[in-house]
């Protein structure tokens, strides 16, 4: 197991990933993410594997790119910097993936969080975006994620500003979906996780891809979409099974058939 990522799982189908460099306060160097890239690359394989959580401590989710390793980097090492092979990565990443954020969210920590589909924070977490501090702007998805979760203004007034929101503005903006006791939220985070492990593989997967494709199509095309995953599911023996438990008042056992 890597040392900045303690992985914790498969256990009720789920994976729990730790970031762990308290030293930087989990600042997301390029071993850490091909760490996390890899770990889901395991847990994309692994069919027991339902659902992933990503977490920090409680001081810090993630305190943003590593600035060292960045102030290193010129325009060309940027270009070719390994992080956005790794950033695509997690943005591909086809299972269910819940953050359970305490602490500091920032830049690149921020725009983590954003990659998953289910954000559940304690009520010490601060979002941000203070990369207009030093001189740069966001680079994975804090000015387009960022936007599409909690509007134009609130956005533009992070990214221009710098300054964080906290845990009840995320709230009420909709970047999180639950706020919690700090010590609780990644309990929170596992027993949704858990719920959502126990359910029809097949129609977690399109459901997720469906709800997804809300922020990348216009209305007639996420509709057309809904409806082909819709029909595609009445194919599956899960189907049959969630509808044959209903009428006989029993736990459904879904196989991912
Ligand atoms: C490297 C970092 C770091 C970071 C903190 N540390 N953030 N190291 N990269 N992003 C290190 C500090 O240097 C320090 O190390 C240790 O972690 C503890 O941090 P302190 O600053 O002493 O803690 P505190 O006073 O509690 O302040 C916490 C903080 C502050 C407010 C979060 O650390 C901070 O402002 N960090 C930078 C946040 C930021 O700008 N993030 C955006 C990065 S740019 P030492 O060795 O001194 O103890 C980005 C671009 C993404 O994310 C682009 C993606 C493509």
């Amino acid at each position: 197991m890597p040392e900045n990522l303690l992985i914790e799982g498969p256990k009720d189908g789920v994976r729990v990933f730790t970031l762990n460099r308290p030293e930087a306060l989990n600042a997301l160097n390029t071993e850490l993410l091909g760490n996390l890239s890899a770990a889901l690359d395991e847990a994309e394989a692994d069919a027991e594997t339902r659902a992933v959580v990503i977490t920090g401590s409680q001081k810090a989710f993630a305190a943003g790119a590593d600035i060292n390793e960045m102030a290193a980097r010129d325009l060309v090492g940027i270009l070719e910097d390994p992080r956005t092979t790794h950033w695509a990565r997690i943005s591909r990443f086809n299972k269910p993936i819940i953050a359970a954020v305490n602490g500091f969210a920032l830049g690149g920590g921020c725009e983590l969080a954003m990659h998953a589909d289910i954000m559940i924070a304690g009520t010490t977490a601060r979002f941000g975006q203070p990369e207009i501090n030093l001189g740069i702007m966001p680079g994975a998805g804090g000015t387009q994620r960022l936007v599409r979760a909690v509007g134009e203004r609130l956005a533009m007034q992070m990214v221009l500003t710098g300054e964080p929101i906290d845990a009840k503005r995320a709230l009420e903006a909709g970047l999180i979906s639950e706020i919690c006791q700090p010590e609780l939220t990644l309990e929170r985070a596992v027993q949704i996780a858990r719920t959502i492990a126990g359910k029809a593989p097949i129609a977690v997967r399109l459901a997720r891809e469906s709800v997804r494709k809300a922020n990348d199509l216009n209305l007639a095309d996420g509709l057309r979409f809904e409806r082909h995953a819709f029909t595609v599911l009445a194919g599956t023996a899960d189907r049959q099974e969630g509808l044959d438990a209903f009428r006989e008042k029993r736990k459904p056992h879904f196989t991912g058939r």
